[in-house]
């Protein structure tokens, strides 16, 4: 059920972005989205789409944030810097999107009387836990620059609120599967891409347990926090994350899935044994979500993809790799 109308999703051109707003246009919202388009264009399937608004711009510029948001009655905020190693790049950037900009986002929001703002928070809040489950209740402890701001906004929208707007935290696992805009640096993507470029999958260590989420469960939990009325979601937190696997597995999985005997598994040690089990049953519970789709099917949409030539230069081109783009993008601190 449509509740809203009109969408804006900021970060709209990235990754996750790439995916949820074809979706929500097929369900019939109108969408706007706000994006650098730091990844080139992967909404141009849906350009011509009348529902459809792309703005680029930077959120960084308020008068720009304060536009974006005028008109719409809720808002799904993806855009940030989206991974450890491209904010370590330049932490006063990093800082500067994906932190400090906020504080104009729900300034924006405030004063435009959106409804409901969704923030995209990460999984990666939790650090590392010695809880075989760790839940929304579970203390944050989070390792990473990246990681503490996503939580430092999180706290900034408990103490400050948002005036009469409602919002709702998710917190996904790691995202796997095919979008327009693919990102090949995500455990599950990678694994897929060397498999099927370099017929071998190196894993480091291979012990470490991972949360997965598949992007249409992704997807499918934004449609949903868009619809879930007000008394569930009003200043909750939850997460998403299923199949928690262990990268060995993931190696496994895709060597089975794409059915190739001359793909090898190279295991090399590393230090970074971080392992975490997220447990998403509260999103489950209290909204009555269920994932549809599993990792297996996330390499094969991959595959698939790589079949139909989707992929260009997949190992180097810099379109599929955050740190790679982030490192010739001139943003300014
Ligand atoms: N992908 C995952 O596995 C994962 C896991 C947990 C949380 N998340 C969160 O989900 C959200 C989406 O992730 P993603 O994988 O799609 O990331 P992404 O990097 O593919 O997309 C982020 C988008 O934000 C845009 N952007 C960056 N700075 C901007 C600015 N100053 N102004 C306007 N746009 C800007 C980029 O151009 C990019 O298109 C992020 O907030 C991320 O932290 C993602």
């Amino acid at each position: 059920m449509v509740r809203f109308k009109k969408i804006l999703v900021t970060g709209g051109a990235g990754y996750v972005g790439s995916a949820l707003v074809p979706a929500l246009l097929k369900v019939g919202y109108t969408v706007r989205a706000l994006d650098l388009y730091l990844y080139g264009d992967p909404l141009k399937d849906v350009a011509t789409n009348p529902q459809l608004e792309q703005v680029k711009g930077d959120l960084r510029d308020q008068v720009v944030l304060d536009k974006a948001v005028q008109g719409c009655d809720a808002v799904i905020h993806l855009a940030c810097v989206s991974n450890d190693p491209s904010f370590e790049l330049d932490p006063a950037l990093g800082k500067s999107i994906n932190y400090d900009a906020f504080f104009g986002l729900m300034k924006a929001v405030r004063k435009a009387r959106v409804q409901r703002l969704i923030y995209a928070s990460s999984s990666s809040v939790y650090g590392l836990r010695e809880e075989p489950d760790v839940r929304e209740e579970t203390p944050c402890t989070p390792l990473t620059d990246y990681s503490k701001y996503k939580l430092m906004c999180e706290d900034a929208l408990r103490a400050d609120g948002l005036g009469g707007a409602e919002y709702v935290i998710v917190r996904p696992a790691t995202v796997c599967g095919y979008a327009p805009r693919m990102r090949l640096d995500l455990s599950v993507n990678i694994l897929t891409i060397h498999a099927l470029v370099k017929k071998q999958i190196t894993v480091f260590g291979g012990s470490q347990l991972r949360p997965n989420i598949n992007i249409l469960d992704m997807v499918d939990v934004y449609k949903l926090l868009l619809e879930a009325p007000k008394e569930k979601i009003q200043g909750d937190v939850f997460n998403a994350g299923y199949e928690n696997l262990s990268l060995s597995r993931i190696a496994e999985m895709v060597k089975n899935q794409l059915q190739d005997p001359t793909i090898t598994i190279k295991v090399e040690p590393t230090n970074d044994l971080r392992s975490y089990h997220v447990n998403s049953d509260k999103i489950a519970r209290i909204l009555g979500f269920r994932a549809r789709h599993t990792v297996e099917q996330a390499i094969e949409s991959i595959h698939k993809a790589f079949q139909e030539g989707k992929f260009q230069d997949p190992l180097t081109n810099p379109l599929y790799y955050n740190i790679k783009t982030m490192q010739q993008a001139k943003l300014g601190g």
